[in-house]
């Protein structure tokens, strides 16, 4: 008897694309993938997805824990008829008793698409450099790109009616954290005004200035870094993030008593930024810590919009990262596989 040597049908695929960050994508493959969203979210909206990820696996490892990117991810990939599978440190072996390398190149055979939220970059950037399949980078030390692909369809969602995104003005206030990095990245790349304002001691490093900076000598964006929370005012967007994140529990009252009481996002800091500004948070949120309670629950805030797009960017993550890699059956080939088994269990 002749057996194949794999049956995976994701191997050596010249369309192998993986999504560790926004900045290996040019403006234009994001904008396609924005305009994605809007129709899977249109399809989601009339209850008539068509089932673009059936039959699909989706590998979900998560080291860290999560609300929003775990039941997302796993949403998205049973609306779209697949299957996700969630994969946490203690159920694998990952960088215990198996190398990344193994990992990656194991659940490749098996799934046909993996999501890895991460301690560390290096870690999702070395499955994606073992997978035979994409690897998307569902967060880690330095980069949340899935978060910035749902956060830049909610600011077109609700663009001021004179305005494109490269007129918006996204003003972060706080820590430089994950998200602030990935929509410093995604904001100058679309040629937007983004302005950080931190304390001196929690500001962004060099190395992300840099990229940022080489992004807006492309699109014309521009970039202000300062902890001046008066520069607040103009912004259409005004965007909070934890003051602490994992691994940052030693500092916790050190970061405390510095971005509070002056770096809170208010109802009065809200006023100071613009009559017409929105409010924005990845969540969770800290109530009465980054933000309070009544600007979350204020006309201005969108943030329960913005987590619903994380539905709507995993959709069209799936899509936009697998669609190239399956070649569906034609009829005759699906019919003699049939067949040849039918006979074949007739036998038994
Ligand atoms: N915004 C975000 O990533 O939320 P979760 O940590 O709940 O996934």
């Amino acid at each position: 008897m002749k057996l194949p040597s794999s049956s995976a049908t994701n191997l050596n695929k010249p369309n192998l694309r993986h999504f560790l960050k926004t900045q290996d994508y040019t403006k234009q493959e994001l904008t396609d993938i924005l305009a994605l969203m809007g129709m899977l979210k249109d399809a989601r909206r009339d209850n008539a997805l068509p089932q673009l990820f059936a039959g699909k696996t989706l590998a979900m490892i998560f080291e860290q824990p999560s609300t929003r990117t775990r039941v997302s991810f796993e949403a998205a990939a049973t609306l779209l008829g697949g299957h996700a599978q969630f994969l946490s440190p203690k159920d694998i072996h990952l960088g215990a008793k198996e190398s990344l390398e193994d990992t990656g190149r194991v659940l490749s055979r098996m799934a046909d698409i993996i999501m890895a939220r991460v301690d560390h970059h290096d870690t999702v950037a070395g499955l994606a450099e073992h997978a035979t399949v994409p690897v998307i980078n569902g967060l880690c030390d330095w980069l949340h790109p899935t978060q910035i692909m749902a956060d830049l369809f909610t600011m077109l969602e609700h663009l001021p009616s004179n305005k494109q995104l490269s007129d918006l003005t996204v003003t972060f206030v706080g820590d430089a954290t994950n998200v602030c990095s990935s929509l410093m990245f995604a904001c100058t790349k679309f040629g937007m005004t983004y302005k950080h304002i931190c304390p001196e001691r929690f500001k962004a490093p060099a190395k992300w200035v840099d990229i940022a900076e080489t992004n807006c000598a492309v699109s014309g964006g521009k970039l202000v870094l300062t902890d001046d929370i008066n520069q607040v005012a103009g912004s259409d967007i005004v965007v909070a993030d934890s003051f602490y994140w994992f691994g940052q529990e030693e500092e916790k009252e050190i970061r405390l008593s510095t971005f509070i009481p002056e770096y809170v996002v208010t109802q009065e800091l809200m006023e100071k930024a613009g009559p017409e500004s929105i409010f924005m948070h990845c969540l969770p949120a800290n109530d009465q810590r980054e933000c309070t309670r009544e600007v979350m629950e204020s006309d201005r805030s969108v943030i329960f919009d913005e987590a619903e797009n994380r539905l709507t960017a995993q959709m069209a993550l799936l899509v936009y990262l697998t669609h190239k890699n399956f070649s569906q059956p034609d009829e005759a080939t699906r019919a003699r596989h049939q067949e040849k088994i039918g006979d074949f269990l007739a036998t038994l």
